[in-house]
């Protein structure tokens, strides 16, 4: 998604159409934590993890638009949150250190992925031992969503791909609107 397209996702009616604040419950960060967004736009995600892990916590926000990252760190700035670190990534490499993280979520992101096996193998490093891996997509099985095709992804499709990479998968969550997410864990 381009950075012209942004506002769609600090949309005010996505609280209602996503409920992303029961996705947020549902993962009950810990305060403390130090968690990575990938894909983060304009920090929509980025910003409720900051609340969730509390000053003592950092959420590490990676794009690959500078746009973005310039957009995300305004409304941070502007909304006095001083936990979110941005981090330019590469189609390849999010940029992130080796066992930095204990949660790293991906909203919207995987299927825009241009080379999905590396940006994988490089979060499963980022993780600690035990981490979680939480990826939610649109729906590809309900054709009744307002969502381009090209934006969704089944839950075979994901399974598939990740089935490649050192995770287990732990859950799959189906109670938001639009999206399920999926939960991979990293060996402990
Ligand atoms: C649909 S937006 C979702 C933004 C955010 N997660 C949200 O839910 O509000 C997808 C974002 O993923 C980013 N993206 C795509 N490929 C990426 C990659 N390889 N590394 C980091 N970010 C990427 C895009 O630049 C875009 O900002």
């Amino acid at each position: 998604m381009s950075h012209r397209g942004a506002g769609w996702l600090e949309r005010t009616e996505r609280e209602q159409e996503e409920a992303p604040s029961r996705l947020h419950d549902w993962l009950a960060v810990p305060r403390g934590a130090v968690v990575a967004d990938v894909g983060a736009g304009t920090g929509y995600h980025s910003r409720r993890l900051a609340a969730a892990v509390g000053p003592m916590g950092r959420v590490l926000a990676v794009d690959l638009q500078p746009e973005m990252l310039e957009r995300l760190r305004e409304r941070a700035l502007a909304t006095g949150i001083r936990n979110i670190e941005p981090v330019l990534g590469s189609a390849a490499d999010p940029g992130l250190k080796d066992a930095c993280c204990e949660l790293i979520l991906l909203v919207d992101v995987y299927h825009e992925l241009s080379q999905p096996y590396e940006v994988i193998r490089r979060l499963v490093a980022a993780l600690k031992p035990g981490g979680r891996l939480v990826i939610v997509e649109y729906r590809g099985e309900d054709a009744s969503l307002p969502i381009h095709a090209l934006h969704t992804m089944t839950e075979a499709q994901l399974q598939l791909e990740m089935a490649v990479q050192p995770l287990a998968w732990e859950a799959t969550w189906r109670e938001l609107p639009w999206q399920f997410a999926m939960v991979f864990r990293k060996p402990g």
